[in-house]
């Protein structure tokens, strides 16, 4: 690979055996990519916690988040000191909400162990905005931005509507980009590789929230990780449909950048989409495709005593908390079932100010931040039977945590928390 004067000097150990082992690990990971060089990035969203059971052992054992930010974000086989980060770098979500801990069923010792890894981002630079949606509070890469992030739902909403560059990256590239402000150049990075492969014919008026995770979840199932284009989106879409659209469609494949002819900026026209070559597939969505995804993100729900219901997949948008509260005001949530709301901790502090953590509270749910269940592994004890307005989230609750999940629009969720009955259906 080849790299540039200041490469070098970071690989020679010039600035410090932190950045020397991130160099190692970017050149390490650049040449079994392939790639020829590296790239300058200066937006990085990463996630660094050790409160999962093996790394909380290890922070244990040594007393130390150096030590396991050098093993396991590093791979660097010693303890170096961590330096602080060269990129703008910003946290993504956590194992706990801090204020919701115990109500999480989370122990006390990892709740202390997760306030030293905040304490232990924040003293080497990373912002605490502990969100899978940085997009939401003011990390919004410009179109061609070349950036290293963690979090499929993120980098397809990134890559796709924003027109950004990067891959999904891991826990140990992300941290490495982070503290070198390199990344390898390869994948969505270049030109070629962002044209698309398979036409989306969508025949179906796509229209709310359901539909747009439904049309994300179908699509993402059939070209995996390809690259899609949905031509014969008749209604606008706005930020919340489509980064449901992307969290899905990042889910049932592994789809990291999608193009929406006339509406996302490598589109404008389906030959700039496809850059003037043929697709290599052609698939429809109409109405039988879509029951078809309903069907399938509904395939674990089988009782309709429903436990838990899990809103904010990837984390809500405040308009999404005050269509919460539309459909909650006045209302109360079954005394069998549990509502759980999640959204950045930037924006819990409108929801406060607007009153609509307050008609939540009110209502017996919680708004809660940081954190979700499907990453975290937390959910109301005793759960069995969930539902949840994201395909995502209904994607990986059965695998994850073992629960029969139920998957259907915002209001059959609300719904369903205050009667306990799962009720959805597909109109
Ligand atoms: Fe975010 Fe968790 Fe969903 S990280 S995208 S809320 S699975």
């Amino acid at each position: 690979m080849k790299l540039t004067d200041d490469e070098k000097a970071m690989l020679d150990g010039k600035e410090g055996p932190g950045r020397q082992k991130a160099m190692e690990l970017l050149v390490r990971y650049g040449e079994a990519l392939g790639a020829e060089k590296l790239v300058d990035t200066n937006n990085v969203c990463v996630a660094i916690g050790a409160s999962g059971p093996f790394l909380r052992d290890m922070a244990d054992k040594t007393g130390s988040l150096d030590a396991v930010f050098s093993e396991f974000s590093l791979d660097a086989g010693e303890v170096v000191e961590i330096p602080e980060v060269k990129a703008c770098t910003y946290h993504l979500i956590q194992g706990l909400d801090p204020d919701h801990w115990e109500i999480e069923g989370v122990d006390r010792s990892v709740y202390e162990l997760h306030l030293k890894g905040l304490a232990f981002a924040a003293r080497i630079g990373i912002q605490l905005m502990n969100t899978c949606t940085p997009y939401l509070v003011g990390n919004v890469p410009v179109k061609g931005e070349h950036c290293a992030w963690m979090e499929s739902s993120a980098v397809i909403y990134a890559n796709s509507v924003l027109g950004a560059r990067m891959n999904c990256e891991g826990r140990e590239s992300g941290a490495a980009a982070a503290l070198a402000g390199k990344i390898p150049y390869w994948g969505y990075h270049l030109d070629q590789n962002r044209l698309g492969t398979h036409l989306v014919e969508v025949e179906y008026d796509v229209e709310s929230v359901m539909d747009w995770n439904l049309l994300g979840y179908y699509v993402g199932e059939i070209v995996q990780e390809r690259v899609p284009v949905m031509n014969g989106i008749r209604r606008l879409p706005n930020l919340s449909k489509l980064k449901h659209c992307g969290a899905a469609a990042a889910s049932s494949g592994g789809v990291e950048l999608y193009h929406i002819v006339g509406l996302t900026p490598e589109a404008h026209t389906l030959e700039q989409a496809f850059g003037g070559k043929k697709p290599v597939a052609t698939l429809k969505f109409g109405p039988d495709e879509r029951r078809v995804a309903y069907q399938n993100l509904n395939s674990s729900g089988k009782e309709t005593a429903v436990d838990f219901v899990m809103l904010g997949c990837p984390h809500y948008s405040v308009e999404q908390v005050g269509e919460v509260c539309k459909l909650l005001k006045g209302r109360r949530v079954n005394p069998n079932t549990n509502l759980w709301v999640f959204t950045p901790r930037a924006l819990k502090d409108i929801a406060d100010r607007n009153g609509y953590t307050e008609i939540i509270t009110n209502a017996g749910g919680i708004l809660m931040t940081d954190t979700c269940p499907a990453l975290a592994h937390v959910m109301p004890k005793g759960t069995r039977v969930a539902a949840t307005d994201s395909g995502k989230q209904a994607h990986y609750m059965p695998a994850i945590l073992g629960v029969q999940t139920w998957f259907g629009s915002t209001r059959d969720c609300i719904e369903a928390a205050i009667s306990g009955q799962w009720r959805g259906e597909l109109a």
